[in-house]
């Protein structure tokens, strides 16, 4: 049974100016999620994938250049004729954060994996939190449970087996903090499942 379930939490940064050292995982994942993986991900009109940083990684100079010109993200709209609800224009602190992280190595930044404390010792959890460079933290049955309203796919499986309403959207949420949301449903593959959460603790950066 796929139950292996694998959260990762990757938290937003806010601020008025760019940080100086920005991490993927901190700082230019929330940009490229909100701005650029509409487009840039598998099956969508751009021919490369902004989805992982394995994927990003190849393309960090082109990035930056593209920001910098302000080619991408691709908008066709009047930029006189007023401000639109998806306007996904960067601002200059976004553009700032992206220049920084590529001037200082693009470094991929720290990321943390949550999951129940009855799965926390499952070998196929600790190999990916290995091979991820991840810390593993267990959670409580309760601190899931905590997440019932807000996770996308519940699961008879998870709540059969373990009492929780799922395992991998929950524990990314719950490790998200307070304020954290996922950035879709939960995936399956090959046997493991995995959510990502993006922790708020900061409002996610300012737009313009
Ligand atoms: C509306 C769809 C769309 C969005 C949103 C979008 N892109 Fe693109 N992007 C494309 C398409 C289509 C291409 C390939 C065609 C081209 O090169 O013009 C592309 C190409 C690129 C390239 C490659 C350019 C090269 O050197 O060949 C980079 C880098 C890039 N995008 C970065 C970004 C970044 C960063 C964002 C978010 C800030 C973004 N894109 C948002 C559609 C999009």
């Amino acid at each position: 049974m796929p139950l292996t379930g694998l959260a990762v939490s990757l938290a937003a940064f806010a601020a008025s100016t760019a940080p100086e050292k920005p991490t993927f995982s901190n700082d230019v994942a929330p940009i490229l999620f909100d701005r650029c993986v509409s487009c840039h991900r598998p099956g969508e009109a751009a021919p490369m994938s902004f989805t992982s940083y394995q994927l990003v990684r190849p393309w960090v100079k082109a990035i930056r250049d593209q920001v910098v010109a302000r080619n991408m993200p691709v908008w066709l709209a009047d930029p006189h004729s007023g401000s639109f609800k998806n306007d996904r224009r960067l601002s200059q602190v976004e553009i700032d954060t992206i220049v920084n992280w590529v001037s200082t190595g693009a470094p991929e930044g720290e990321r943390q994996m949550f999951t129940l404390a009855a799965k926390a010792d499952e070998p196929g959890l600790i190999e990916a939190a290995r091979l991820l460079g991840a810390e593993l933290t267990a959670l409580s049955l309760a601190a899931l449970n905590a997440q019932v309203g807000r996770i996308l796919t519940p699961s008879a499986a998870a709540r059969a087996r373990f009492g929780a309403p799922n395992i991998a959207e929950a524990a990314a949420l719950a490790g998200a903090g307070e304020g954290g949301r996922l950035i879709g449903p939960r995936l399956k593959a090959d046997g493991a499942t995995c959510a990502v959460a993006l922790s708020s603790e900061r409002p996610i950066l300012e737009r313009r």
